[in-house]
């Protein structure tokens, strides 16, 4: 029989039982959706809507079914469809017709929504304490690398120096964004569907602020029919996550190309490696070609959740159940991929020589060849050109610019003096950018210690969260 049965004579088509039911996903919620009732069910004792001895019982059956549920002894039924029902009948089972009391007042379509914004409250919560265990790692990496210097890219061509810690922070600042955004979004997720009905309200004298209260949210829908309908808190969940995608997977993008033999300037630990059925010798870095392919399947997420909403008419419908399996599948992703990243980066052995030399070789210091010139006054253009054909010329004979003596150099430009030398050496070319947010080291150092600062404030965050 059907909780639902009441005006119905025939039995449900079995087909239509399993597209209909949801239950092989959203028992992923029982928790959450125990949490709302017993909420619920407590406010209603409260409000003297159920007696005060009844809510007791219900509580106690709800406390009984949900310690079953942890130690792995219930097994839920795709006849009762979904999570909802089937800790319902788990209810009646366990506490007789009283049970049937949990759901005066409320809906299915408040308490999904109940339950889903507990659920991703709880995944923005661990998300962000993952980012920030993923932050302290890079942070440490860039400590240990004030002083490797690299060729910073542009168009994947060595452009100019600049000092490892300062490519690292880059990504720490991407995902600093990130914790941003999930904190901030935080604030929307954390409102209060509950007591809505169905759509428009309930004729019971409920207590909404008392719910909100005892779980932790900290304010509540102003509206029944938005409050049953709204999905934006998952569309700004998905957008976040598919940016962190974003930002692991132009790093997994670089740990491949710079551990590759071609670039040379990575090892990534066995660990973390996979081989080749075939080819004895490979040492393949499938986890960040993973981390890199799964951010696909993150935007395929929110692009399918968009496209469930854009005609839906208020209020709730059916489709909305599609809201469920891609916000698992992309904690899921998300979780395992931040949780991979932060060893793959910590025992990732750094080939300091390597990077040296290709920071050294490359004209990585044309810029402050012409700059040397600006300062000589020569207009900037002008210094460009003079560059360019030196390094036509370095290119021909096979040369760096140090290479050269002071007579082909003064060939190219009479402003050319000895110092030039000193000008164009790589550590002095990443220490002349001292401009704010540069290379050089006392603006990473200062960037460093903010990023610290943030990390703390995260941190304490964490800790007053609900
Ligand atoms: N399983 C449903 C979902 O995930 C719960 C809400 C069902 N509401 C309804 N009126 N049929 O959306």
């Amino acid at each position: 029989m059907k909780l639902w049965g009441g005006r119905f004579t025939k039995p449900t088509n079995r087909l239509v039982e399993e597209v209909n039911a949801s239950i092989s996903f959203d028992q992923e919620l029982a928790e959450e959706d125990i949490q709302g009732s017993i909420a619920h069910v407590t406010m209603l004792g409260s409000c003297g809507i159920i007696t005060p001895d009844e809510a007791g019982k219900i509580t106690a059956g709800l406390e009984n079914i949900l310690a079953k549920i942890r130690a792995g002894e219930i097994r839920f039924s795709v006849e009762h469809e979904d999570i909802h029902m089937n800790i319902e009948k788990l209810l009646l089972d366990e506490i007789g017709p009283l049970g049937g009391k949990l759901h005066t007042g409320r809906s299915r379509n408040d308490q999904v929504a109940v339950d889903m914004h507990l659920y991703v409250r709880k995944q923005t919560v661990e998300l962000v304490r993952l980012l920030v265990q993923l932050q302290q790692v890079i942070i440490e990496q860039a400590e240990q690398h004030m002083d490797t210097i690299l060729p910073g890219y542009t168009h994947l061509q060595r452009a100019q120096p600049v000092r490892l810690a300062h490519h690292l922070l880059a990504y720490a600042s991407m995902f600093e964004r990130d914790i941003e955004r999930l904190i901030d979004s935080y604030k929307r997720v954390n409102t209060c569907p509950l007591g809505a009905g169905a759509l428009a309200g309930t004729t019971f004298p409920v207590d909404r602020d008392m719910v909100a209260k005892h779980l932790g949210f900290d304010r509540i829908y102003d509206n029944s029919m938005d409050a049953v309908s709204d999905r934006d808190y998952l569309v700004e969940f998905l957008s976040v996550c598919s940016l962190i995608m974003v930002h692991l997977s132009r790093l997994s993008e670089e740990l491949i190309l710079w551990s590759s033999e071609e670039f040379n300037y990575i090892v990534l630990d066995d660990a973390f490696c996979t081989g080749s059925s075939m080819m004895p010798q490979k040492k393949n870095p499938d986890i960040p070609e993973l981390i890199r392919g799964k951010t696909g399947r993150v935007f395929g997420h929110l692009t399918a959740l968009l496209t469930t909403l854009k005609a839906l008419p208020l209020t709730y419908n059916k489709d909305l159940q599609e809201d469920k399996e891609g916000v698992f599948d992309t904690v899921k992703t998300l979780s395992s991929a931040l949780s991979l990243m932060a060893p793959i980066l910590q025992t990732m052995k750094v080939n300091r020589v390597q990077m040296r030399k290709n920071a050294e070789s490359g004209f990585a210091s044309a810029t402050d060849l012409a700059d040397y010139l600006v300062n000589k006054g020569m207009p900037f253009r002008e210094a460009h050109e003079v560059v360019g054909k030196l390094v036509l010329y370095c290119i021909e004979q096979e040369k760096q610019f140090s290479d050269c003596s002071l007579d082909e150099l003064k060939s190219f430009s009479a402003l050319i003096e000895q110092d030039l030398y000193q000008k164009i050496n790589c550590e002095q070319v990443v220490e002349a950018r001292k401009s704010f947010g540069g290379t050089a080291k006392t603006q990473v150092m200062q960037t460093l210690k903010q990023k610290k600062k943030n990390i703390n404030e995260t941190l304490t965050w964490l800790s007053i969260v609900y």
